[in-house]
């Protein structure tokens, strides 16, 4: 069962409404996959997948939610086996980050932060990894970061989501591979997309953040990693080599290097600790 009668296959992304997300969905959809867009803002999944059904003759189905929710994969997998449809592509992309001391930062907004970049995470995975092992094939993208690699101070709690996020994902890679299932951790730099304004970055955007990706080069990367089931892609070669590096360096020499970086200070932001 496809849960259309198009006879095409289906990919469901987290936090299609925007950035990276909504070029996951724009790319799979232009090659002839029907599409179930997840996220809060309803108005943008419909305005999506009224796009992608009149430019690529998909189907595309729209579940608002929020990944914040203890019980989103829940009703996320509730919904899709409703609609009758089986998934062979899921992007786990939906997170958010935030920026400046942690002592000083918004209690509510770092747990959420876990839980939707972890929890929910591992839930969807958890509700859609079973079928795909037992159809012997499909395909998970997660999205991690160049800030798995290495302690983010004044990102503490980003930092860690993404680290999670990737020794998960490669665990996973190493469970389903005989299984024919694709899993890739797709670690990408500073791109263009909601991502700063959102994580409350300073207007400076300035220092390491210069020069972000433009999306959809990134979204290529993934999906070529996913295609070729490889288990981590750093996006671009300035990127991998910074997470190459950090190998070479005590731990407390590049937190240290990060701590000077991502200091809020470069970002216009004020100390409020004094
Ligand atoms: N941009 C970068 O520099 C960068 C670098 C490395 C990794 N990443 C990762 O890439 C992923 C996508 O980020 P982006 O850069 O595309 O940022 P973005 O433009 O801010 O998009 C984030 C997406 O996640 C969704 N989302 C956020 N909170 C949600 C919630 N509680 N429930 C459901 N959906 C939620 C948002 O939708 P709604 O607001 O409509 O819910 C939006 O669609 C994230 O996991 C991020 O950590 C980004």
């Amino acid at each position: 069962m496809t849960g259309t009668d198009n006879g095409r296959e289906w990919a469901l992304i987290t936090g299609a409404s925007a950035g990276i997300g909504k070029v996951f969905a724009q790319k799979l959809a232009r090659e002839g996959m029907n599409c179930i867009l997840v996220a809060r803002r309803k108005e943008l999944l419909e305005e999506l997948a009224g796009q992608l059904k009149s430019h690529h003759g998909v189907d595309c189905r729209v579940f608002p939610q929020d990944l914040g929710e203890f019980e989103a994969p829940a009703k996320i997998l509730e919904f899709v086996q409703g609609e009758g449809i089986e998934v062979e592509v899921l992007i786990n992309n939906a997170g958010f980050g935030s920026h400046g001391h942690f002592c000083d930062l918004d209690s509510e907004w770092e747990m959420r932060m876990i839980d939707v970049n972890c929890r929910a995470l591992v839930g969807v995975s958890r509700a859609f990894a079973p079928p795909m092992r037992q159809r012997g094939r499909g395909s998970i993208v997660h999205l991690a970061s160049v800030a798995s690699f290495q302690a983010c101070p004044y990102m503490a709690t980003y930092g860690a989501t993404k680290a999670f996020v990737l020794m998960f994902s490669e665990a996973l890679w190493g469970e389903l591979k005989p299984h024919g299932v694709h899993v890739s951790a797709l670690c990408p730099g500073p791109t263009e997309s909601e991502f700063f304004q959102v994580a409350r970055f300073g207007a400076g955007r300035s220092g390491p953040f210069v020069g972000a990706e433009p999306t959809e080069i990134v979204v290529d990367r993934g999906l070529a990693a996913m295609r070729a089931n490889q288990p981590c892609i750093v996006s671009g070669f300035r990127n991998w080599i910074k997470t190459v590096a950090v190998r070479f360096f005590p731990r407390w020499v590049t937190t240290r290097v990060a701590a000077f970086l991502l200091n809020p200070k470069n970002f216009g932001l004020e100390d409020q600790s004094k």
